[in-house]
């Protein structure tokens, strides 16, 4: 049993963790613990009121659990309310619990309820054993007779245990310049990550790291944790003036309102946290793990990710049969697995300037529809894919022209264009209805195996007018609960079609979406250096599996730099591969040193997607080198980039990691003669990793 109640006290107990709580004599559920395990019962001591001051009375509600607004509390809250005769104080107390199993996990549930009114929180934790992670939602329910106007309802507060100093790690980042990390201290007041775009965003992630300033990549102690959520997301680091750091999250506040209806419940994502002593790399392994485990669609999260190709750099909006057809030859040549033609083949969709929400086929382009495509893909051996962006519509359209009520706006109010383009009110049902099936006859009338599902913009103006005034900022929870009920119905009726989450790149990572997207589109940046930072920062939350890195032309097309075909793919090695190039302008021997690539690739993908990383060599210190061990412990692989070698300085030492010491390996540098060494060799005396000039690149083979 993972969880067990003493004497009011809860322990939460992991492989290597404890987590624990305890209920106080006022009802309040203090964290007394989060670390390293412990007995539960040294923490009684810890569950004591702490009074500082008339000024400050209550600091223990600093160590709170969840922190409802009302009372002498004010740090920030995780839920704040408004009773139908305008009381906005919350008073609510701890009324009972319950331990149960839900499927692999033990869940506790504790049942906070308000003194006077029907409003119920039920915080809900279930343990993730083999990851040393705990998930945590709430259930609000309103047990009264009139509505509750919930104004922030957070999934949950993770208190930090007491340290001299903290450290924050977070990414920021930006369309093209996807997750790049940041570290700052917290001192006193509020750090807030947050997303109020009406997605998950690029310009940051919903995860977060805490450690006492020491931790590094293999060793110290790290907390941290990810919300589920692709909708406006707001997480609040908290330092107290009691040297109390508390981390509050889950779906954005801003301009939010729900109004719970008598009899009504209403669910927040799920935050999930976790402790490494391990430093960084040791979040990043469990994160990695509990994602392809317990997150990722069960269908295909054992599946390795196919080699795909894509035409969208290569072609533009000017996507035709013909062309699409040489394309998928020269793909099929060098390996690739998965054809996929991305916007431009429905509608009038010419450029970005029309034709979005028109879901069928250009007829002009592909004079016969899909099907000769998909069969010629087919019959190449490779599987078909398409790009959809259901949500969006360009005012140029047949839908909007239909239906000009179905976008978010204002009254008086002209939307914002952004790309041209408007956003659904898919807070609407009929929306909801139109996307799914449209989505349905898709992929019901044609062999479509994989589905690139896009967002191409913000929403603005989150008008909708039409709904009860006391529900029209619904629409931030409504759009995603709607979004993701779509997917939902989809991967029921398609299992076989593999999803992959994409927003202008990667505006669209986060753990919620990953419950139904198969992988992730990282970025719209994939020049081979530039990726290395991106991927580094997505690495640190998400799993090489679900990282999607293409190779594509050189001079490359954002940036203008030029690398070696190996270099582009060694740095799409690092998780699951595809081409995006002109194969068309790719000279023969080009095309030969791809394929190449691929067929080696093929080899290394079981080890790189679904094995163990270690993160060697930061980027953002010179060069790149990860490693891959297989859950055998029998193969590994290492990619190392170099950026530019300096004042001749020779290659350092790179020691390696998660071997067997005892076991004795065989090393192939590149195509250099394999050699043997022993695991404790790799891993306490090292490679030099050859690394010379500009944008040297090595792939190290390892059984
Ligand atoms: C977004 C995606 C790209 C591509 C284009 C198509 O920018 O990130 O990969 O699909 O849309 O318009």
């Amino acid at each position: 049993m993972a969880i067990l109640n003493y004497d009011n006290i809860f322990e939460l107990k992991t492989k290597m963790t404890s987590y624990i709580i305890g209920i106080n004599e006022a009802g309040g559920i203090q964290n007394l613990h989060w670390g390293k395990q412990v007995n539960p019962e040294d923490c009684i001591s810890l569950l004591n009121p702490r009074h500082h001051s008339s000024f400050d009375q209550n600091v223990e509600k600093e160590r709170e659990e969840y922190n409802p607004w009302g009372g002498l509390f004010y740090g920030e809250p995780s839920l704040k309310a408004m009773y139908a005769d305008n009381v906005r104080d919350l008073k609510l107390a701890c009324s009972e619990y319950s331990i149960d199993r839900h499927g692999n996990s033990d869940q506790l549930t504790i049942t906070l309820k308000d003194l006077y009114y029907g409003l119920q929180v039920d915080l809900i934790y279930r343990t993730q054993d083999e990851f040393d992670l705990v998930e945590r939602y709430c259930r609000i329910i309103n047990n009264g007779e009139t509505p509750i106007m919930l104004e922030n309802a957070c999934s949950a507060v993770w208190n930090i245990p007491e340290a001299e100093e903290y450290r924050l790690t977070h990414v920021t980042g930006k369309w093209a310049c996807e997750t790049q990390l940041r570290s700052c201290d917290i001192t006193e007041g509020k750090k807030i990550l947050e997303c109020r775009k009406g997605s998950t965003g690029s310009s940051a992630n919903p995860w977060f790291a805490i450690d006492n300033g020491f931790a590094n990549e293999e060793a110290g102690d790290v907390w941290f944790g990810a919300l589920a959520w692709s909708g406006n997301w707001k997480i609040t680091v908290e330092k107290t003036a009691f040297n109390n750091v508390r981390v509050v999250g889950g779906i954005n506040d801003f301009d939010f309102a729900w109004n719970l209806k008598a009899g009504e419940t209403f669910e927040t994502p799920v935050f999930v946290g976790g402790y490494s002593d391990g430093g960084f790399g040791g979040m990043s392994r469990k994160l990695h793990k509990y994602q392809m485990a317990c997150v990722m669609p069960k269908t295909h999260a054992d599946e390795i990710r196919k080699v795909l190709y894509n035409s969208w750099e290569a072609t533009g909006f000017d996507v035709n049969a013909a062309e699409q057809v040489l394309l998928a030859q020269k793909a099929a040549k060098l390996g690739v697995e998965l054809f996929v033609v991305d916007d431009g083949w429905f509608g009038s969709r010419n450029s970005d300037m029309a034709g979005l929400g028109d879901w069928y086929v250009n007829t002009n382009k592909f004079p016969g529809g899909l099907d000769p495509l998909i069969k010629e893909v087919n019959e190449l051996g490779m599987d078909f894919g398409i790009w959809v962006e259901p949500e969006m519509v360009n005012p140029d359209s047949d839908l909007y022209r239909a239906h000009p009520d179905w976008v978010y706006s204002f009254t008086n109010r002209e939307g914002s264009l952004a790309r041209n383009q408007l956003v659904l009110n898919l807070s609407k049902n009929e929306v909801k209805n139109y996307i799914l099936g449209f989505m349905t006859d898709l992929l019901s009338q044609h062999n479509i195996k994989f589905i690139k599902w896009d967002m191409n913009r913000p929403i603005s103006e989150p008008g909708w007018m039409e709904a009860p005034l006391e529900c029209q900022r619904e629409i931030w929870v409504r759009h995603v609960q709607n979004l993701y009920a779509i997917w939902e119905e989809l991967r029921r009726k398609f299992p076989h079609v593999v999803f992959e989450s994409c927003s202008g790149g990667g505006g669209r990572v986060d753990l919620g979406i990953l419950r139904y997207a198969d992988e992730f589109w990282t970025s719209d940046n994939t020049d081979a250096l530039d990726r290395q930072r991106i991927q580094e920062g997505f690495s640190y939350v998400y799993c090489p599996k679900a990282m999607m890195c293409w190779v594509t032309d050189s001079p490359n097309w954002l940036n203008g730099r030029k690398v070696s075909v190996k270099y582009r793919f060694v740095s799409a090695m690092m998780g699951s591969l595809g081409i995006g190039g002109n194969l068309n302008e790719w000279s023969e021997e080009e095309l030969n040193e791809a394929e190449e690539m691929v067929s080696l690739y093929k080899g290394i993908r079981h080890t790189v997607q679904d094995g163990t990383l270690y993160r060697l060599s930061s980027p953002r210190k010179g060069n790149t080198v990860v490693q891959y061990v297989d859950n055998n412990i029998q193969e590994s692989v290492v990619l190392a980039l170099g950026h530019s070698q300096q004042f001749g300085d020779a290659p350092g030492r790179t020691r390696l990691r998660g071997l067997d010491p005892e076991k004795i390996y065989s090393v192939r540098i590149d195509d250099e003669e394999t050699f043997s060494m022993s695991g404790k060799g790799l891993m306490n005396i090292g490679l030099f990793i050859q690394l010379r000039s500009d944008f040297d690149s090595r792939i190290i083979r390892i059984k």
